[in-house]
C-alpha cells in the first residue's frame, strides 16, 4: 500500500521515526522504496549530483518535472515529494503554475524553500489541493544571502526566527517540514512544537526523521559535510547500505552526536 501523509503523521504520534532519501530516477526510487525508505525527496540536489553544479540555483522546473517522472515510475510505494527550484515559486500564481506541472509528473507533495513571505502562496496551493513541504535552516537556494552552507539557528534572534517560520508556515497550511543544518535541540523544540512531521538534515536526532542526499548515504561525497553517514562502509551491496540506514534512523542510532550540531 502506498504511503500517505496520514501514515507518517502517524508515524510522528507513534514516535517511530520517518526514514526519507532523495532519489532521482527510477532505478534508484524502485531500490529504496523497496528497502523500506518511506519518504523520496526529488531533490533540487540534483543540481550537484547529476549535473555537476555547486549549487542547487541552476536547476530549472523542466529538469525536476523530468526527475519526478523518471522516481515515480520506479517507486513502488514511498510517500513523493518533489522540489520547486529556484525562482519558481515567486508568487502564488507562479508556485501554482509550477507546481502543478511536478504533481502532473507523479509528486505527492512540493518543498518549498523559506519562511514567512512563502504563506501567500502556501495557502493557494493548499486551496487548490496541492500538498505542500516547508523547508527551514539552511535554505541552499539562498547560499549567496546566507553566505555559504553554514549552520543556521546559532543565535537567540536566528533561532525565535526560525521558530516563527515554522509555526507561521504550518498555520498557512504545510503538512511537513525539512529542517537542514540547525542544532539540534533548536530541531528538537521545533518537533516537539509542531503538528506535522518534521524531517531533518544535520538537524540531530530528535526531529520525527531523517533525510539524507542519496548520493552522500553511498559515499559518493569528495568532502562530506559533518552530517552525513558513509553507508557503504559496513555493506556489501547497496541494498545493504539503504537497509542499514532505515534500520538505523528508526533505532534512532543514525545520527550519532558525531553527525549533530551542538549550540
Ligand atoms: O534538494 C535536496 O536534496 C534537499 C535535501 C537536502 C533535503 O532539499
Amino acid at each position: 500500500m502506498s504511503i500517505s501523509i496520514q501514515h507518517l503523521n502517524k508515524l510522528k504520534a507513534n514516535r517511530e521515526k520517518i526514514a526519507a532519501l532523495t532519489a532521482y530516477d527510477a532505478s534508484f526510487a524502485r531500490l529504496f522504496s523497496e528497502q523500506g525508505v518511506e519518504v523520496l525527496l526529488v531533490g533540487d540536489s540534483l543540481g550537484q549530483v547529476i549535473q555537476g553544479h555547486i549549487h542547487t540555483i541552476p536547476v530549472t522546473i523542466d529538469q525536476v518535472v523530468y526527475h519526478t517522472h523518471c522516481v515515480s515510475r520506479g517507486n513502488q510505494n514511498a510517500f513523493l515529494v518533489a522540489d520547486m527550484p529556484f525562482m519558481t515559486y515567486s508568487t502564488p500564481q507562479q508556485s501554482l503554475e509550477n507546481a502543478a506541472q511536478l504533481m502532473r509528473a507523479g509528486a505527492q507533495m512540493v518543498k518549498l524553500e523559506g519562511g514567512e513571505y512563502l504563506c501567500d502562496s502556501i495557502r493557494r496551493l493548499v486551496e487548490q489541493g496541492i500538498p505542500v513541504c516547508g523547508h527551514l535552516g539552511l535554505t541552499p537556494q539562498s547560499v549567496h544571502t546566507l553566505g555559504g552552507y553554514r549552520v543556521q539557528g546559532k543565535t537567540a534572534e536566528s533561532k525565535d526566527k526560525i521558530f516563527r517560520a515554522a509555526e507561521a508556515l504550518v498555520e498557512a497550511g504545510i503538512q511537513l517540514l525539512v529542517l537542514e543544518c540547525v542544532p539540534s535541540d533548536l530541531a528538537a523544540d521545533i518537533t516537539g512544537r509542531l503538528s506535522v512531521p518534521v524531517i531533518g538534515i544535520g538537524a540531530g536526532n530528535g526531529t520525527d526523521g531523517q533525510i539524507l542526499v542519496s548520493y552522500d548515504l553511498l559515499g559518493m561525497h569528495a568532502s562530506p559535510p559533518k552530517f552525513v553517514k558513509n553507508f557503504m562502509q559496513d555493506a556489501e551491496t547497496i541494498q545493504q547500505a539503504v537497509q542499514q540506514y532505515v534500520a538505523a534512523v528508526k533505532s534512532v542510532e543514525f545520527p550519532s552526536t558525531d553527525h549533530c550540531y551542538d549550540r
